[in-house]
């Protein structure tokens, strides 16, 4: 794998190990996960359950600390990585007690914006987000998918070079997922931002990616790297055609090379 010099959005992350040592005994999580993401690209993390992908993340996003490697954002080592990352957790969760707003404005309050600043900044996606009339309602008033694009939208205004997405749409009947799919892709073909993606769905992973890691089971490796050369912008349909089964299959290939099942954790 040649590891090139990334620009703005850019992000390489060379020979990352980690092992976990709780009380109960060293869980040995990564050993030596390489990935190269261009500024731009949207790529995706695909492997069973375990497998150390919610890991990665929260090493690259600086929340845990890793025992060898390097990673690099934009190109150069850096130790501030954070400040260029935005990350929507595996489980991100909407207070319930805040509107759609008050919680799609906790990121940017979290920057330092005062609230009146953070609303206007999310005023204009609400219709885009298909939130316009739910500004003032509550979480439990919303569907599952609507409250996905809160925590979406409240990740994306953040504005920073890379957005992690820890399995956005796992909680998410298949229908659900499906039309939310297709409109995360337009909501990217309008930003191009760098998107670092987790999933456990081969089809979704297809569908969005411009290139696919998938890694081994725990301790997380990448067992292999597939591209996706699919044109966008991608309609839907695209996943019947003879293209994307096949490289459905090859995916599915990879992930089965260890026996590993669909389902995550
Ligand atoms: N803070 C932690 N302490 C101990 N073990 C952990 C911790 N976080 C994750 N692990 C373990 O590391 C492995 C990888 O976890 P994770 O990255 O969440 O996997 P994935 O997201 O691929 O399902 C799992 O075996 C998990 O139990
Ligand atoms: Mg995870």
């Amino acid at each position: 794998m040649t590891l090139g010099e990334a620009g703005q959005g850019g992000l390489t992350i060379e020979g990352l190990t980690k092992t976990f040592r709780p009380k109960s005994g060293p869980v040995f999580a990564l050993d030596g996960v390489d990935m190269v993401v261009e500024p731009g690209e949207f790529v995706t993390l695909i492997g069973p359950s375990g497998c150390g992908k919610s890991t990665v993340f929260n090493i690259v996003a600086g929340l845990e600390a890793f025992d060898s490697g390097h990673i690099r954002l934009d190109g150069a080592p850096n130790h501030d990585r954070l400040g260029g990352i935005a990350y929507m957790f595996q489980k991100d969760l909407l207070f319930p007690w805040r509107t759609v707003m008050g919680n799609a404005v906790l990121g940017l309050e979290m920057d330092g914006l005062s609230r009146r600043d953070a609303r206007e900044r999310i005023g204009p996606y609400l219709e885009r987000f298909g939130l316009a009339e739910f500004a003032d309602a509550y979480p439990d008033q919303l569907s599952g998918g609507m409250r996905q694009r809160v925590a979406f939208l409240r990740t994306m205004v953040q504005e920073r070079s890379i957005m992690l997405l820890d399995e956005p749409f796992g909680a998410l009947d298949s229908y659900t997922r499906t039309n939310l799919q297709q409109w995360l892709m337009g909501v990217w073909e309008e930003i191009r931002t760098t998107v670092l993606f987790i999933t456990h769905d081969v089809a979704e992973a297809v569908y969005l990616s411009d290139r696919v890691y998938v890694m081994t089971p725990r301790p997380g490796r990448i067992q292999a790297v597939l591209d996706i050369e699919l044109p966008r912008p991608r309609e839907r349909g695209i996943e019947i055609t003879d293209a994307f089964l096949r490289l459905e299959r090859n995916l599915k290939a990879e992930l089965h090379l260890h026996g590993t099942d669909d389902h995550d954790g």
